[in-house]
């Protein structure tokens, strides 16, 4: 067996700029990286596979949380997934999210190597490393989701009575309330193969 980790970059997400599913701005972590740092362009590829996901969800709970917090709760259950499915045929790269605490079992479907990062930074406060690695024919991209700010609606550790019905009637299973501000609630993933 090879070293899993061809070339790792770990950076440190700032926590400040996970509104939501996504960070805020174009490319912040570039500016963190050493200027000399090259970046694989198949990596590269599946880390903007995973902003558009982050991206694209974030727009869509923004927009719905306008309704309410229980009206934005329906739209991520009903569109999430639909989203998950487009962006990866659209990238034509693998994407997901999941946590070491779910809500939707659905999203349990993630590689290894993201339940690997999870093993290892899931009690992890924020921010918590980015991970961007090339493993011979396959990129990978993982990006922390912090708990803090507008995820505390719906994740958080005080979320309303009727969020909490609302919760329960669709995900009587769910393990994905009680983050505090600081916590990992879950990751971006993406996997995309090389030329
Ligand atoms: C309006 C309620 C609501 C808000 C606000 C919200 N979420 Fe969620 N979250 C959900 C629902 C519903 C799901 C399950 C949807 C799915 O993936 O099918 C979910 C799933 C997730 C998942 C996938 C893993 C899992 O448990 O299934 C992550 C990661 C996540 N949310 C992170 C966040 C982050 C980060 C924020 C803040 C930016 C946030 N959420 C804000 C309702 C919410």
């Amino acid at each position: 067996m090879r070293s899993p980790a061809l070339v790792v970059v770990a950076s440190i997400v700032a926590s400040a700029g996970l509104l939501a599913c996504d960070r805020d701005g174009a490319s912040p972590t570039a500016s963190q990286e050493p200027p000399s740092a090259s970046v694989d362009p198949c990596v590269a590829r599946a880390e903007a596979a995973a902003r558009t996901l982050g991206k694209a969800l974030k727009t869509r709970l923004l927009a719905s949380l306008a309704n309410g917090p229980e009206a934005a709760l329906r739209t991520c259950a009903e569109e999430a997934q639909t989203i998950h499915r487009r962006v990866a045929e659209e990238t034509g790269v693998r994407v997901g999210r999941t946590a070491t605490k779910l809500r939707n079992p659905a999203n349990a479907d993630a590689p290894q190597w993201v339940w690997a990062y999870l093993r290892q930074h899931g009690a992890h406060p924020m921010p918590a490393p980015l991970l961007r690695e090339r493993e011979g024919a396959q990129a990978r991209a993982l990006l922390p989701l912090g708990a803090g700010g507008v995820c505390q609606t719906c994740h958080g550790a005080a979320v309303s009575p009727r969020v909490r019905e609302a919760i329960a009637e669709r995900y009587p299973g769910d393990e994905a309330v009680g983050f505090g501000s600081e916590e990992l609630r879950g990751v971006l993933w993406a996997e995309a193969d090389c030329e």
